[in-house]
């Protein structure tokens, strides 16, 4: 049985060149090294509990928030300094699918463990509930959701219900770090209130009338930016739960930024 250190084991057991890259590559290991996913778990995990995700579960789905987007911390830092369109056809095949080969490759490098670790019994526990699945599916579209019920691999509908829960807070979750820090291709500069007004948007939730007025603040060239991100629509109840994460706590995560009206 795992404790609450199992998040740290892993990346010990997994990521014995993190220091390395560190001094290697500084902005890419802030982009989609460890700091990326652990900014992502400070908001998901909070967001889950706000939701009633049981504590049970939440355990397993904070290993999926950290380590999300594995696969995206193995690519060539040339994948993070180019914009899309230059990359190449293959290049950005990997980036569209990263979340299918982020659950890949996170699963083998805990099957691949050091032989003195349980990597094995961590595999089972892990893939038992469900932490390989919410990688897989971290970038789905939000009606999507509906195809898995219909999936035959998945047979307990309790299960399915958690999976789709923890996934669509994960996409959340990611999405907000994408418009509060900054990617190497691209300085965003998007102010907390902005972000909810994003998030508000593409759940179907209805802005009132100060933040119309914020979303009439964003320029073309951002709006288009902001567009970018993700072409998805969010879960409304997952929004609901994150505007409700206090704004102490959003600044503890993005010390850096500059929030309005606090
Ligand atoms: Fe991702
Ligand atoms: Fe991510």
């Amino acid at each position: 049985m795992y404790n609450k250190n199992t998040v740290e084991l892993l990346e010990e057991l997994i990521e014995p060149s993190t220091e390395q890259n560190k001094v290697e590559c500084p902005e890419l290991y802030d982009v989609y090294g460890i700091a990326h996913g652990k900014r992502v778990a400070a908001t998901a995990v909070p967001t889950a509990r706000i939701l009633g995700l049981p504590e049970e579960k939440i355990k397993y789905a904070e290993i999926a928030y950290r380590f999300h987007d594995f696969f995206k911390r193995k690519l060539k830092e040339e994948f993070w300094f180019l914009p899309r369109e230059e990359l190449a056809k293959k290049q950005r095949y990997l980036i569209d699918h990263h979340a299918s080969y982020s659950s890949i490759l996170f699963a083998a490098a805990v099957l691949a463990a050091d032989k003195n670790n349980p990597g094995l019994n961590m595999f089972k526990e892990l893939n038992d509930n469900l932490v390989f699945k919410i990688i897989n599916e971290h970038h789905r579209y939000y009606q999507e959701y509906d195809d898995l019920k219909s999936s035959s691999r998945i047979i307990d509908k309790k299960k399915l219900e958690y999976l789709a829960l923890a996934a669509q807070i994960l996409t959340v979750a990611d999405s907000v770090d994408a418009m509060l820090s900054n990617r190497p291709y691209r300085s965003y500069d998007f102010s907390y209130d902005e972000v909810m007004v994003e998030l508000k948007e593409k759940s179907g939730i209805g802005l009132d009338e100060a933040e119309q007025a914020t979303k009439l603040k964003l320029d073309d060239k951002r709006m288009q930016k902001i567009r970018e991100i993700r072409k998805i629509e969010f879960n409304p109840e997952v929004v609901r739960a994150f505007a409700k994460i206090s704004f102490d706590n959003i600044i503890q995560i993005y010390p850096k930024k500059e929030f309005p009206n606090l």
